[in-house]
């Protein structure tokens, strides 16, 4: 019923704008002749104030199509659309205006210019609500009718003119307005969708999916979030941090051991503590509002679970997250090879480097001129650098021969060495690099401007220069050998990004919309435990997406249509560049509700998100301003 209405008023819509140059130029032909005064004449001028009111339809009924799921971009109605053009522009050109050359042409191209704004300004606002648009819009609008007026013999061309100049910009403002209270979000809403209710048969809550029950050892830590002055870079800052220290403490534990967080919540605000990468229980993965409620300022969360993983790991709040991590609510994890199993590494060679860019100066862990670090000859050195920013960063690496040993938490097999290179690492990723220094040797790793040297007694810094470096594609990079590949998947979805200027919760900001959709109203995808599934992340904007999975490693399948060559690339966050088209693949072994979202903070904050759901897991949290959660 009510998609039939809105339907029908979005015709009447296209039928009013497209009938409307129709009849301006008849009434501008009887201007001056015998007919002027006619009652058709008159029903024309009535008819010629109204007409423009269907781009007001056609907006407010498209944009409510969009938000019920409508595609207007769908063939059939973009087909529509040209058609339509077609009919409107026919019996104007049979019903030609009189008088000169001259002024017929600047009817026409007054009218094209007009029309051309009307309906263009419709579709864009429905589909792609941005300010440039708007504006070329509206200067076509009034160039269009100012030629129009001019060409007209009729009475006062110019309060015909000041008149729609009036309506139009009355109607920008109140698309504005109507699109700016739509974007406002609930005061409460489920981010994790109503999949059915605990309790009901089958069903489990995400609080039930804790750790098991082990004997493994267990790792205490205290965890307090608390405002500490902190100084980085010769700037000292107010930042939120834990214990104390930005980055948080270095955590550090070997596959096999538990480790029990005991998080104190001693700043302003509610906070959690997210487990970036690590395949923990899910009602430990800290989502604000989806496995949790986020710990109220004074409150005390723990976090409990098992390591299973060797890897370079990083945490950080997932309660407000954009703000709270940029205020410095991050720190290192490193999962060791279990204490058995001899480290390859000694203790001491064995780096942690949290990237982090404060106020555009490159912070390596707290400093923006880190100190050498010394290394043993002959000794393997191992580098983990956690980009815990949103940015992609790029290492220059170049002083000695290095192997990237791992992607994320996923290590490379048969990784080759590599001579000067750049090595990209998305935001929120990891890249750990291994080599072995002989006596005067040195590496040196640089990002944004600054360096890092790995050194041995009598080496010095010397830099080749930039022609020399060699992009490293991750896709290319060791050998598949030995590797078993995941199955086909058994289900496939194809995620489309794309951007545009509006609106989100009620603020002006640069939207990234997935399938035409922003958090948290885009659809959950489902999937059972044990298959196997496909995300291709098809991106048709301008910028960087790091899109991040919660709970799961996964594997990049193709780049750009092209399968990777080398050691399958397993990772936990993937970079999809401008007009890029990612597919990734991952098994469905963690049951629970999982976020899925761009890590690059502020596309997460304006509703680049969405959410991987187990059949049969519901959450009982809720998100939004009257509850305590803002899980992106
Ligand atoms: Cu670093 Cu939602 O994650
Ligand atoms: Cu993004």
């Amino acid at each position: 019923m009510i998609e039939r209405a809105l339907l029908i008023s979005h015709l009447a819509g296209f039928v009013l704008l497209l009938l409307d140059p129709f009849c301006e130029f008849l009434w501008l032909r009887r201007q001056g002749t015998a007919r002027e005064k006619a009652t058709s004449t008159r029903v024309l001028w009535v008819f010629n104030r109204i007409a423009p009111y269907g781009y007001v339809l056609l907006v407010v009924s498209g944009g409510f199509m969009v938000a019920r799921g409508w595609d207007l971009t769908s063939p059939w109605i973009l087909g529509g659309f040209a058609g339509y053009a077609v009919v409107a522009v026919a019996p104007v050109l049979l019903v030609r205006p009189r008088g000169e050359r001259a002024e017929r042409r600047k009817a026409y191209v007054g009218l094209a210019g007009r029309f051309g704004a009307l309906m263009f300004i419709s579709y864009a606002m429905v589909l792609k609500p941005s300010w440039t648009v708007l504006a070329w819009a509206v200067a076509a609008f009034a160039v269009g009718s100012a030629l129009l007026a001019t060409a007209a013999t009729g009475p006062r061309p110019g309060r015909r003119l000041a008149a729609r100049v009036v309506f139009l910009t009355a109607a920008v403002v109140a698309v504005s307005l109507w699109r700016w209270q739509a974007s406002i979000l609930p005061p409460s809403y489920a981010p994790s969708g109503h999949s059915g209710h605990a309790g009901t048969a089958g069903m489990r809550s995400v609080t039930d999916l804790t750790q098991p029950p082990t004997d493994a050892p267990v790792v205490p830590v205290a965890l307090t979030a608390e405002v500490k002055r902190v100084e980085i870079g010769g700037t000292a800052k107010d930042a939120w941090t834990y214990n104390g220290t930005v980055p948080g403490p270095a955590l550090r534990v070997a596959v096999g051991q538990r480790l029990r967080v005991t998080l104190n919540n001693r700043l302003p605000e509610p906070t959690t503590i997210h487990w970036h990468g690590v395949l923990v229980p899910n009602a430990d993965d800290g989502v604000a509002g989806v496995t949790q409620d986020a710990v109220p300022p004074g409150g005390q969360g723990v976090y409990d679970f098992v390591a299973t993983h060797p890897g370079t790991y990083w945490y950080h709040s997932h309660a407000n997250p954009w703000a709270q991590i940029e205020r410095g609510l991050f720190g290192t994890l490193v999962v060791t090879p279990a204490a058995d199993a001899g480290a390859a590494v000694p203790a001491g060679q064995d780096h942690v480097i949290a990237l982090h860019s404060w106020g555009g100066a490159q912070a390596f862990n707290d400093s923006t001129r880190p100190e050498p670090i010394a290394a043993t000859p002959g000794q393997p050195v191992r580098l983990r650098f956690v980009n815990t920013g949103s940015a992609r960063q790029r290492l220059s690496i170049s002083g000695a021969p290095f192997t990237v040993a791992a992607f994320d938490s996923g290590p490379v097999h048969g990784a080759q060495p590599l001579g000067a290179s750049r090595v990209d690492v998305a935001g929120s990723g990891r890249v750990d690099l291994l080599t072995t220094l002989a006596a005067g040797q040195e590496l040196d790793v640089e990002a944004g401007g600054t360096t890092l040297r790995v050194v041995t007694p009598g080496s010095r810094l010397a830099v080749p220069p930039a022609k020399d470096f060699r992009l490293l594609d991750a896709m290319a990079y060791g050998s598949p050998a030995g590797t078993t590949p995941l199955p086909p998947p058994d289900r496939s979805w194809n995620l489309r990004i794309d951007e545009s200027m509006g609106f989100f919760d009620g603020r002006l900001t640069p939207l990234y919309r997935i399938n035409g959709t922003l958090f948290p109203n885009g659809e959950m995808l489902m999937v059972e435990q044990g298959k196997t599934y496909d995300l291709t992340f098809d991106n048709h904007s301008d910028d960087d997406h790091p899109m991040h999975l919660h709970g799961h490693l996964f594997q990049v399948m193709k780049v750009n249509g092209k399968a990777g060559t080398g050691s399958p690339l397993i990772v936990d966050n993937v970079n999809v560049g401008p007009h890029d088209k990612v597919t990734i693949r991952f098994t469905a072994d963690n049951p629970g509700i999982w976020m899925a979202h761009c890590h690059n903070l502020p596309h997460a904050a304006a509703g680049m998100d969405l959410m991987v759901g187990y059949e049969g897991v519901t959450s009982p949290f809720r998100a939004g301003r009257d509850t305590v959660n803002r899980p992106e």
